[in-house]
């Protein structure tokens, strides 16, 4: 039988199965191809999409704006500066008046249930555009971009280092959990992923054949390995005072040449992004004033050099939101 998810709302790789998520991947791949070739695809022309941010946002967001437009779809934008919500509206009564002038509703912001109370009180498709848990729409493009290096990713190691219990880090264990994948998290033990949802993943890689691997070795995690990945070490939403501890914490963990040189030959690098690789941000030269570090999760040889493919992601962005929002509304 087809998959079809019509219908259906996208708030963590949990609820998909590997058929929907491989399925969601080919979408994203014609699109695409048909992107790449000039075919136009504006298959979506009666339809009206939202875009709530309660956090900020480049390619979430461009992602969201570009793929609704390529599909002839409408799309407004608001944030809590310019709308009702949560200040003079509760998030039940936004998500009721949304779900009746829109198809489809995008957030981003922090609680995990309020994307699911949106889902609830809308009745129409939601996708979770990232909370404090997770970045599902992140890992179908990080899937897509390692499909085009590596092709079929069942046993292919991919380690996350650094601050492994945050959205990105957690989603990455969902996704490689459901595709069969060796997934590792490299970091302090601190900052391990909760045990609940490694349960859950560890029940779900016992039906795909994945394997989860914990570490706070270094030398461990890079070893085998096929993808490496890293994220900010202090997330949105986060206060700023925790740089000083995070930094202490996960400076171990920094991507660099040395690390890179331990794994596979063949290995790439990615990142969800942004990233504080140079001192080229305000927060990057703030860091480097406070506490001496020209770069932080990734260094700028590692992030320009050949085996990154954080641009490559980036722009899978669009064509994998594209296929979620398609898959969904159609
Ligand atoms: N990777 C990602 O979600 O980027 P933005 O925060 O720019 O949307
Ligand atoms: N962990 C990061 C991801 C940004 C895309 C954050 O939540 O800020």
């Amino acid at each position: 039988m087809g998959v079809n998810v019509r219908g259906r709302s996208f708030l963590t790789l949990l609820d998909y199965t590997p058929g929907e998520i491989n399925y969601l991947l080919d979408l994203a791949t014609e699109f695409k191809r048909m992107k790449q070739n000039g075919v136009e695809h504006k298959w979506l022309t009666d339809k009206q999409v939202v875009l709530l941010f309660e956090k900020t946002s480049t390619r979430t967001r461009c992602a969201f704006e570009v793929g609704a437009r390529d599909l002839g779809m409408g799309v407004t934008f608001l944030d809590p500066g310019s709308s009702q919500m949560g200040k003079k509206e509760s998030l039940a009564d936004t998500a009721k008046v949304l779900g009746r002038m829109f198809d489809g509703i995008e957030y981003r912001g922090f609680k995990q249930s309020v994307v699911e109370d949106l889902a609830r009180y809308s009745g129409v498709p939601v996708w979770n555009g990232l909370t404090d848990d997770f970045h599902p729409t992140q890992m179908l493009a990080d899937i897509m971009t390692a499909r085009e290096e590596f092709g079929d990713l069942r046993g292919r190691k991919l380690t996350f280092f650094g601050d492994a219990r945050n959205n990105v880090a957690n989603s990455l264990m969902v996704v490689s959990a459901k595709l069969g994948m060796h997934f590792c998290a490299c970091g302090p033990k601190e900052l391990m992923p909760k045990a609940e949802l490694v349960e859950k993943c560890q029940a779900v890689a016992a039906e795909t054949g994945a394997v989860l691997e914990f570490t706070d070795d270094v030398h461990e995690g890079a070893k085998d390995c096929d993808i490496l990945y890293t994220d900010i070490w202090v997330s949105m939403g986060e206060p700023a005072e925790l740089w000083a501890q995070r930094i202490k914490l996960l400076l171990p963990y920094q991507v660099n040449k040395e690390l890179m040189a331990e794994a596979k030959p063949t290995a790439i690098f990615l990142h969800c992004l942004p990233s504080f690789h140079d001192r080229e941000t305000t927060v990057g030269e703030d860091i480097y004033q406070q506490f001496g570090l020209p770069a932080m999760e990734v260094t700028d040889d590692v992030f320009l050099g050949k085996q990154a493919r954080q641009f490559e992601e980036a722009e899978n962005r669009m064509h994998t939101i594209k296929a979620v929002m398609y898959a969904t509304l159609k």
